[in-house]
């Protein structure tokens, strides 16, 4: 399993990150899990520099420009040169402000010419009864699988975030029944752009109003390889309950 924790902009102090990073090390010394971290990008060379501990840190984010002139810009490259293995992109609060599914794929392909294991969010906003959103779901993976070649489609960690459901509460969740549909459903997909065993060792994550209270529950049976956490990895104490209620899976 993997544990990659959002921070989003929920922390904005040293003192803060500080202390999630030293939790998480922490917890990673016996977890069986993976844990990425993916703090704000200013932070990122500061907690992971010398970093010797099983956390892995991800950026939340990288810029569709590489070098050159474009004030703000977040590159793949300079996230992995402060440390960052892994890049989320694709998130649904990227996407909310204006990244289409062709800015994703193009950003996709500077995270992997960086060498980083991109997170790639896709998620439906609503669901239909005429379940559109499942073609929307197959869409979002298409068009960042198809320009790709296989060995680079194999890094890619998918996490499942349907839009409803991020941000509220263990109750506002999905059900563990129709995360175990979805993961199927995104396999069964994933199955067209991969080959082999790549299709059997695809990672899918799920995210989405996880909270130490329905990790475990989602975790069981519903063929999940980890969660993406946000609100609730902000938090030590929450965070740590997390962690350790799927440790004992
Ligand atoms: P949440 O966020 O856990 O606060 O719902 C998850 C995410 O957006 O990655």
């Amino acid at each position: 399993m993997i544990i990659a924790a959002n921070w989003k902009t929920y922390v904005e102090s040293t003192a803060r990150a500080k202390k999630l990073l030293a939790s998480a090390k922490r917890l990673a010394v016996h977890a069986k899990q993976d844990v990425v971290l993916a703090p704000p990008a200013p932070f990122l060379g500061m907690l992971a520099a010398g970093n010797r501990s099983k956390v892995a840190f991800a950026v939340q984010d990288v810029s569709t420009e590489t070098g050159g002139a474009h004030t703000g810009a977040v590159t793949a490259a300079a996230a992995r040169e402060a440390g960052a293995t892994h890049a989320i992109v694709g998130h649904s609060e990227r996407r909310a402000a204006g990244d289409d599914n062709a800015t994703v794929a193009l950003k996709l392909q500077h995270i992997l010419a960086q060498g980083m294991v991109p997170i790639l969010c896709i998620g439906e906003h609503t669901r239909d009864d005429q379940a559109r959103y499942l073609t929307f779901l197959r869409e979002e993976i298409a068009s960042a699988f198809g320009p790709l070649s296989q060995k680079e489609r194999a890094t890619i960690i998918i996490a499942y975030e349907p839009i409803w459901a991020i941000g509220k509460t263990a109750a506002d969740s999905i059900s563990p029944n129709d995360l175990t549909e979805m993961i199927l459903y995104i396999r069964k997909a994933l199955a067209e752009f991969l080959l082999g065993e790549n299709v059997a060792t695809a990672r899918v994550l799920y995210g989405g109003s996880v909270e130490p209270g329905n990790a475990r529950e989602l975790a069981e049976g519903s063929g999940i390889d980890g969660f993406l956490v946000g609100h609730a990895a902000t938090d030590v104490a929450s965070f740590t309950a997390l962690v350790k209620a799927v440790s004992t899976r």
